[in-house]
């Protein structure tokens, strides 16, 4: 979800401005994504990078993920959306903490979409910390103690980086890179990034299939 800054500096506003916009387009995505046979959607909301933003910034953000869920869990439950944050809790603030245990029970049935949160959230330390967990050590092992495997990676706003997300589960992820600026994203752009999937040949190493005339035709 990128690009909230530069969308408010744009509007001579405040960079919370941004953040907020940011959030209409986190119900648009949302609503849109069981409609494009999503079925999972994971939104990097608060990198544990993100500490390092100013004070008031992280303030504002903290506010709005609180509000989010707050309002939204209702709307989540109606429309069977199972709400879920990865990353670690332990540096939230008590009541943001207590705020996505309530979202996470209430809407624990849902079945539509699993909508993922990630808040405090580094790949490095998650795998680190899965890792360590596994009485064994495998492939397999860690990718059942991490989350699925990322089918597609949008990054909005243009640049061109994974920035300590998801980088185990997007071993084979298909990347995409609009532009346009996380509170200028819509449906339209998602259903855009899907159709852009959609189109692509993934052979997960493998080589292409080769039809059997032609190769047929190499064996003479
Ligand atoms: C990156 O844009 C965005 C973030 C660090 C925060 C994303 C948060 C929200 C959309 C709102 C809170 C989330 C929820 C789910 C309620 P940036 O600030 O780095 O933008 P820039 O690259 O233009 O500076």
């Amino acid at each position: 979800m990128d690009g909230n800054g530069r969308w408010a500096l744009a509007r001579r506003l405040p960079r919370i401005a941004g953040h907020r916009a940011g959030v209409e387009s986190v119900r648009r995505v949302v609503k849109a994504a069981p409609g494009l046979t999503i079925d999972v959607l994971t939104l990097f909301a608060f990198s544990s990078d993100n500490w390092r933003r100013p004070r008031a910034e992280v303030e504002g953000l903290m506010e709005l993920l609180g509000l989010y869920l707050a309002t939204e869990t209702e709307e989540c439950v109606r429309n069977g959306v199972r709400l879920q944050v990865i990353g670690r809790r332990d540096r939230l603030a008590a009541d943001v903490r207590a705020a996505i245990g309530r979202a996470e029970t209430a809407t624990a049935a849902g079945t539509r979409l699993r909508l993922r949160m990630a808040v405090d959230y580094s790949a490095r330390d998650a795998i680190l910390a899965a890792a360590r967990g596994l009485a064994e050590l495998s492939r397999e092992s860690l990718d059942g103690a991490l989350g699925p495997p990322v089918d597609l990676l949008i990054r909005t706003g243009g640049e061109r980086r994974l920035s300590d997300f998801l980088l185990w589960e997007c071993a084979y992820a298909e990347l995409v890179f609009p532009r346009v600026m996380w509170p200028d994203f819509g449906a339209e752009d998602l259903a855009s990034a899907v159709r852009d999937f959609r189109g692509r040949e993934r052979r997960f190493g493998a080589v292409p299939e080769v039809p059997v005339r032609l190769h047929e035709r190499w064996l003479r």
